[in-house]
C-alpha cells in the first residue's frame, strides 16, 4: 500500500499540501521500492541474474534503481532463508507470512524431501535465481499498474469532485474501515475499476489459440447499425487483444462509454478485461482491488483532492487534458505529470 502510495506521490504527481510530505525525486523512488520490498516480502548487495525480460523490464522502466532494486531482492530472499532455516517462525509450522516465506518454504521442503530420498537437495525445487525473478515479475506487475490506476482515479476524483462527496459518505458509514469492510466500500473499488475502463493499463495482451475457436464480435457503421458475426481462429493462431477498445466499445458499454460513472461497476457489467479475463488472467486482482480501495477510502475520508492549476486561467477542459489524456504509452499506460492539491476536511 505505502509502496503504491510513495511510488505514485513521488514519481507521477508532485503531491502539494495535505501533509503528505514526500519530495519529488528519483531517490524516493529507490526509498519506497526498499520499503515496499520490505513490507512485500518480508525483510537484505549483490549481483543477480533476472532471465532477460526481468532485465528488459527494469532497465526499460526505471535504469537507475535497477540495481539497488535487485540486490534488494537477494538480499531479503537470504536473509528470509536463513530465517527459515535457523528460527521458528509461523511459516515453519506451515502458515507463510507473505509470498516470499512461501516460496522459500516451499523451496526448504523440497530440499529436504530430496535429501531423505537421497536424491540431490541443489537440485531440488525452486532455485534461487527463480525466486527472485518471481518476486520481480510480482512486484513488476503489481507495482506500475496499481499505482498508475491510483493516479488516473485521483485524477478523475479531482476532476469530478462530486464523486467524492459519494465516497466520504460510504466511508463515513463505515466508521473506521478495515479489510473486513471492503463488501461495504463498493464505490471506493468502483471508482478505481472506472478509472482503469477509462484509461487500461494494460494496452494490449497476447493471447494464443490452444484449440480451433469460432470467436463471436459485432462490427457497426457510423448510424450505430450493429452487425454480429463471427471469425474462425485457428489452433496457434496468437490474438492480440486491444484492452482499451473492449473497454470502451459502446456497443457493450453503452453510448456513455466515455463518460466517468462509477456506478456502473456496482452492478452486472459487460466483460471487464483491466484484468484480463480466462485461466491467465491477473492473480493480483483482489490484492490491487483491496490496495486501492483502501487507499482511496484512506484518502477520501481525510482530504479534498483538488487540481493544482497550472496558471489561474486554466479551463477544466484543458486540466482535464493535462491530467488525463497526456498519458504516455510505455510498457503500460503512464500518466503525465501533474500537481493535486489535498485539503484537510
Ligand atoms: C490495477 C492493477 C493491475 C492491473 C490493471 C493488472 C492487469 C493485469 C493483466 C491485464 C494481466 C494479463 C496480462 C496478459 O494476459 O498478458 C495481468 C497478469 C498478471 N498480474 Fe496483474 N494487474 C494488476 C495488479 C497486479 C498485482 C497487484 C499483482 C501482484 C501482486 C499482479 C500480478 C500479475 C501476474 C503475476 C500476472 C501474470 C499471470 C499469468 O500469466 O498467469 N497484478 N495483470
Amino acid at each position: 500500500m505505502r509502496w503504491s502510495l510513495d511510488t505514485m506521490l513521488a514519481e507521477n504527481l508532485k503531491v502539494d499540501g495535505g501533509g503528505l510530505n514526500i519530495p519529488d525525486t528519483r531517490e524516493a523512488m529507490v526509498r519506497s521500492s526498499e520499503d515496499a520490498i520490505r513490507r512485500s516480502f518480508g525483510g537484505c548487495g549483490e549481483e543477480c541474474t533476472l532471465v532477460d525480460h526481468h532485465k528488459f523490464a527494469t532497465d526499460a522502466v526505471h535504469p537507475i534503481e535497477e540495481a539497488a532494486f535487485r540486490s534488494h531482492l537477494y538480499r531479503m530472499y537470504r536473509e528470509k532463508r536463513a530465517e527459515l532455516e535457523g528460527g521458528s517462525t509461523n511459516s515453519q509450522r506451515g502458515n507463510p507470512e507473505n509470498l516470499l516465506e512461501a516460496m522459500v518454504k516451499s523451496q526448504l521442503d523440497a530440499e529436504a524431501e530430496a535429501k531423505l530420498a537421497g536424491g540431490d537437495s541443489k537440485v531440488a525445487g525452486l532455485t534461487e535465481s527463480e525466486i527472485i525473478g518471481n518476486m520481480w515479475t510480482l512486484i513488476f506487475a503489481g507495482h506500475d499498474t496499481s499505482a498508475n490506476t491510483l493516479t488516473f482515479a485521483l485524477a478523475y476524483l479531482a476532476l469530478y469532485p462530486e464523486w467524492q462527496e459519494e465516497l466520504y459518505a460510504e466511508v463515513a458509514a463505515c466508521g473506521d474501515p478495515n479489510f473486513g469492510d471492503m463488501p461495504k466500500l463498493p464505490l471506493c473499488t468502483a471508482v478505481c475499476l472506472e478509472a482503469l475502463r477509462l484509461r487500461d493499463k494494460v494496452l494490449v495482451t497476447m493471447k494464443e489459440a490452444t484449440v480451433d475457436a469460432i470467436i463471436p464480435y459485432t462490427t457497426w457503421n457510423s448510424d450505430g447499425n450493429v452487425t454480429q458475426r463471427t471469425h474462425l481462429v485457428k489452433q496457434g493462431s496468437i490474438i492480440a487483444i486491444e484492452q482499451t477498445a473492449t473497454q470502451l466499445n459502446p456497443h457493450a458499454w453503452g453510448q456513455d462509454n466515455l463518460n466517468v460513472n462509477p456506478h456502473r461497476h456496482l452492478h452486472t457489467t459487460p466483460p471487464f478485461v483491466g484484468f484480463a479475463t480466462g485461466q491467465r488472467q491477473c492473480i493480483g486482482k483482489r490484492f490491487a482491488e483491496t490496495e486501492m480501495t483502501s487507499f482511496i477510502s484512506g484518502l477520501c475520508s481525510k482530504y479534498i483532492i483538488k487540481p493544482v492549476k497550472i496558471h489561474p486561467e486554466e479551463s477544466w477542459l484543458e486540466l482535464k487534458e493535462r491530467l488525463i489524456h497526456s498519458a504516455v504509452e510505455e510498457i503500460t499506460l503512464r500518466p503525465g505529470q501533474f500537481s493535486l492539491r489535498l485539503e484537510e476536511r
